[in-house]
C-alpha cells in the first residue's frame, strides 16, 4: 500500500485546488514506495515522523518493500540513527517488540549538505540501489526542517534526484513562511520547482482524533446545531499547553516564536472547524472553501488583544528558562506563551470573542476547546454557572458538557455538573487569508512593540493570562 493511508489519515491539504489526497492516495498505492526524510536529525523526525511510520509498519499499512532513508548534516553511524529514530517508539505489546528490528531494516541514514549537488547525487546513488533491490516505484520527499531551508533543499532534489516517469512527491511542514510576504514567495518558489499536484503541506494537528471528529460532532449531531452560534454561545477558547520547553530547539524557535509555531497553524485550523459554515461534502475543496470563507471573515489581531510570555527558571531552579537554552540569542524577546482573541464578523459570530491560547513549559500538557454558552436569561436560580462543551484534543480524548443539576437532597438548589461524553472510553488561497490575520500584529511583536511577560517553567503562564480571558468574557465556573 506504500505510505498512501499515512497520507491520507495524517496529511491534510491546505490551499489545494484538487483533491490530490486521495488522489496521491490512489497513486502510492499502487506503487512500493522510497521516502527520503530530510532532517531526519530532528525532533520532529524522533519524536512524531518515526514512530508514526512504525505505528504504520506495524499494522501493516506500509508496504513490506517501502524503504526509509533519513537525511541530514550530522554524521551518525546506523546504530546511533536507530537509536535516534526508537527513542520515542512505544512497546506496548510482544508484538512491538518483534516488529521494531524488522521496522528498523527498512530504514538508514545518510548525512549530506542540504545544498550540495554532489551530497543529492550521493543520495540518488542510495535510493537508486535501494529502488533496484525493492522495487519501489514512487519517492516521496519529507522535508522535517526548518522553513530556512525548504527552498535549498527542493532545489537540490529537483536538480539531483528528479527523474521523468518517477512518480516524486514532496512534503512540506509548517510552518509555511514567517508572514504573508514570505508565504506567497514561499509558495512561488516552490511552484517553480514542482507543480501542485506534487506539493504537499501538513498540519499534524488536522490528523488529530478529535480534531477530525470535529465536523462530525458539529454536523451530524441535531441537538448541537441549533446553539452553534452568537445567539447561545458567549466565547470559545481553544488553548494548547505544553509542559515541556524549547529542549535545545531554541534555535529554531527563537526565528519563529509560539505564534507561528503553533497559533497561526495548528490553533486556527482548529478555530476553522469549530466555526465554518457545514461544507457542501467532506471532499478537501469543500471543505477547504469553508475554511477560507471564515479567515476572510477575520480582521487582524489588535494590540490590546494579545498578550505575550516568556519563560524563566523553574521556581525551584531545576528548569532552565528560555534564555537558559544555548540555542537561544541573549537577551531575545521571542514569546513561548501567547494568548490573541480573534473575532469572525459574519452572521453566525459576530460579537463571539475566539481566545487562543498557547504555551511552552507550562503546568501541564494539554489541548482543549473550551465553548462557553451564554447566562440563562431571567433566571429564578441564583449563581448559576455556565454551560460548556468542552472538547479535549489531547491527552486523554474526551467531550463533556457542563450542564446544571438539582444538588440531591431537599433543597433546591443547582450544582454543575458534567455530562461525559468521553471519547476514548465509547469508542495558496487559505494560506493567505490566515497570515493575513497575523502578519500586522507579527510586525508589532517582531518591532519589540509587545514586551513578554516573564513566568516560571511549570508554571500556569504569564500573570493577567485569567483577566485576559475575563476581559473577553470568559466565567470560570
Ligand atoms: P529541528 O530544529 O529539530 O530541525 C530538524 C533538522 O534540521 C535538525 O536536526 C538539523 O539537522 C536541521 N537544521 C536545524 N536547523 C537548521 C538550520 N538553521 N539550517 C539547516 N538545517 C537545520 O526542527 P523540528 O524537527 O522540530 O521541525 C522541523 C519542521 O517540522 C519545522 O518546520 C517545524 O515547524 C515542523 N514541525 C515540528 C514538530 C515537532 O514536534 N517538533 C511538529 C510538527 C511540525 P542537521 O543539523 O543534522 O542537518
Ligand atoms: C509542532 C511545534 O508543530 O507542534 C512544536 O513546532 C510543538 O513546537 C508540537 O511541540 C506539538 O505537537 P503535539 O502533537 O505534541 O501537540
Amino acid at each position: 500500500m506504500g505510505l498512501g493511508f499515512y497520507l491520507t489519515q495524517h496529511i491534510a491539504k491546505i490551499d489545494k485546488r484538487r483533491s490530490s489526497c486521495c488522489k496521491l492516495q490512489l497513486v502510492l498505492d499502487e506503487a512500493e514506495t522510497l521516502s527520503p526524510l530530510l532532517g531526519a536529525s530532528g525532533d520532529l523526525a524522533k519524536k512524531k515522523t518515526f514512530p508514526a511510520l512504525f505505528g504504520l509498519y506495524k499494522n501493516h499499512y506500509l508496504d513490506a518493500n517501502t524503504q526509509i532513508i533519513g537525511y541530514a548534516r550530522t554524521k551518525m553511524d546506523q546504530a546511533t540513527f536507530e537509536g535516534h529514530i526508537s527513542k520515542y517508539i512505544k512497546l506496548k505489546t510482544d508484538e512491538d517488540r518483534q516488529a521494531l528490528p524488522k521496522f528498523l531494516k527498512l530504514c538508514s541514514y545518510q548525512d549530506g549538505q542540504y545544498d550540495k549537488d554532489n551530497d543529492f547525487q550521493q543520495l540518488e546513488k542510495s535510493i537508486e540501489k535501494l529502488e533496484k533491490a525493492s522495487g519501489a516505484t514512487a519517492r516521496l520527499f519529507y522535508m522535517a526542517l526548518p522553513p530556512s531551508v525548504f527552498i535549498p533543499v527542493a532545489t537540490s532534489i529537483k536538480h539531483n534526484n528528479y527523474k521523468k516517469g518517477v512518480i516524486t512527491r514532496l512534503i512540506v511542514e509548517k510552518p509555511f513562511g514567517m508572514d504573508l510576504e514570505s508565504s506567497r514567495k514561499l509558495a512561488k518558489d516552490l511552484g517553480a520547482l514542482f507543480t501542485e499536484e506534487e506539493i504537499y503541506r501538513i498540519d499534524h494537528y488536522l490528523g488529530k482524533e478529535m480534531v477530525k471528529n470535529l465536523m462530525i460532532l458539529r454536523f451530524a449531531n441535531v441537538i448541537f446545531g441549533s446553539v452553534w452560534n452568537r445567539h447561545s454561545i458567549d466565547n470559545i477558547q481553544i488553548t494548547f499547553k505544553e509542559k515541556i520547553g524549547t529542549e535545545g530547539r531554541g534555535g529554531y524557535f527563537d526565528e519563529f516564536g509560539i505564534i507561528r509555531d503553533v497559533m497561526q497553524n495548528h490553533l486556527l485550523q482548529i478555530l476553522t472547524l469549530i466555526a465554518m459554515e457545514p461544507p457542501v461534502s467532506l471532499g478537501a475543496e469543500d471543505v477547504r472553501d469553508e475554511k477560507v470563507k471564515v479567515l476572510r471573515y477575520i480582521p487582524p489581531i489588535a494590540k490590546n488583544d494579545v498578550l505575550l510570555g516568556q519563560y524563566t527558571k523553574s521556581e525551584d531552579g531545576k528548569e532552565p528558562g528560555y534564555l537558559d537554552d544555548k540555542t537561544v540569542p541573549k537577551g531575545s524577546k521571542t514569546p513561548t506563551y501567547a494568548a490573541a482573541t480573534l473575532f469572525i464578523q459574519n452572521e453566525r459570530w459576530t460579537g463571539v470573542p475566539f481566545i487562543l491560547k498557547c504555551g511552552k513549559a507550562l503546568n501541564q500538557q494539554k489541548t482543549e476547546i473550551r465553548i462557553q454558552f451564554k447566562d440563562v436569561s431571567g433566571n429564578m436560580f441564583t449563581n448559576l454557572a455556565r454551560n460548556e462543551i468542552v472538547i479535549r484534543v489531547q491527552p486523554n480524548e474526551a467531550v463533556y458538557v457542563k450542564i446544571m443539576n438539582k444538588e440531591p437532597g431537599l433543597g433546591m438548589k443547582t450544582v454543575i455538573s458534567d455530562l461525559d461524553l468521553s471519547y476514548s472510553s465509547r469508542f495558496d488561497n487559505a494560506l493567505d487569508a490566515a497570515w493575513k490575520i497575523f502578519t500586522p500584529i507579527l510586525k508589532t511583536i517582531d518591532q519589540g512593540e509587545i514586551e513578554p511577560i516573564p513566568y516560571a517553567f511549570g508554571s500556569r503562564g504569564p500573570h493577567g493570562v485569567a483577566e485576559f480571558v475575563a476581559k473577553h468574557g470568559y466565567e470560570r465556573s
